[in-house]
């Protein structure tokens, strides 16, 4: 029993092709779920939710997805310095004009968490719980030197139990580990990676018979078409620079647009 999560697409359309692509070819997974921040920096919001609702792929509403289906003014997202706030403000009036009514109303749809029962809802566990941030807001930043008194009390937030797998995203790099028999995962990002890697990233949970583990992907695509369409757009070219550096360029300063 194999089940993928993917998260924060954030509009990158070739970098979520390649990933359904190879999701596509995998003879082994039982279901493909999305952990939100489906929209954003990049210049395909409409394309990507209609590639997501094409392969009916359930998920969670990241902080982009809700702030734009309530057209919101800002995406909720934390800012370093001013640059990163003007950056971020660019991209989500971008985001808000090019989105259309419907996708903002699919966007709107999403559910805050998402809880599966992998074997059935029929036994009473395992229980895989999906989030965007955190269990009460997805705004914060579940990152790996999170104690484990925090992982604890996320747990039961949710009412996860030892056996039960609790999976978010939203910092763009991946990481897991078990706490008390609970896994934590973050998916990293598919569509804008923090980690310094610029290809796609998913995560794999497997059920074997002492329990969960994850296992984190990365899929090459072509990086350069997506930073060519960014620049093409109207879109801050930094988002473009951010996707070849595997988002170690970190926006404290504007690049010559030439
Ligand atoms: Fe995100």
């Amino acid at each position: 029993m194999k089940i993928a999560l993917f998260s924060d697409v954030h509009a990158n359309l070739p970098a979520l092709e390649a990933v359904l692509d190879e999701l596509a070819e995998r003879d082994d997974l039982s279901g493909v779920y999305h952990l939100g921040d489906l929209v954003g920096y990049a210049p395909w919001p409409n394309e990507v939710i209609d590639a997501v609702r094409a392969r009916a792929i359930a998920g969670v509403g990241g902080n982009y997805d809700t702030t734009v289906a309530l057209q919101h003014d800002h995406c909720g997202c934390v800012y370093e310095d001013p640059v990163q706030a003007e950056l971020s403000h660019e991209s989500f009036a971008w985001t808000l004009d090019a989105t259309t009514d419907a996708s903002k109303r699919w966007l709107g749809s999403l559910p805050f968490r998402l809880d599966l029962r992998p074997l059935g809802g029929h036994r009473a566990g395992p229980r895989v719980m999906l989030v965007h941030g955190n269990p009460i807001l997805n705004t914060v930043y579940w990152k790996a030197d999170r104690s484990d008194a925090f992982c604890r009390k996320m747990a039961g937030h949710l009412g996860a139990k030892s056996g039960d797998v609790v999976a978010f995203g939203h910092t763009h790099i991946p990481w897991n580990r078990v706490v008390d028999g609970v896994l934590f995962v973050n998916t990293g990002s598919v569509g804008r990676p923090k980690d310094g890697d610029p290809r796609a990233g998913y995560a794999v949970l497997s059920l074997e018979d002492d329990g969960f583990a994850a296992t984190h992907v990365r899929v090459a695509y072509d990086v350069g078409a997506a930073a060519d369409a960014i620049r093409a757009s109207s879109l801050p070219d930094e988002f473009a620079v951010f996707l070849e550096s595997g988002g170690r360029f970190t926006h404290h300063s504007r690049v010559d647009p030439d």
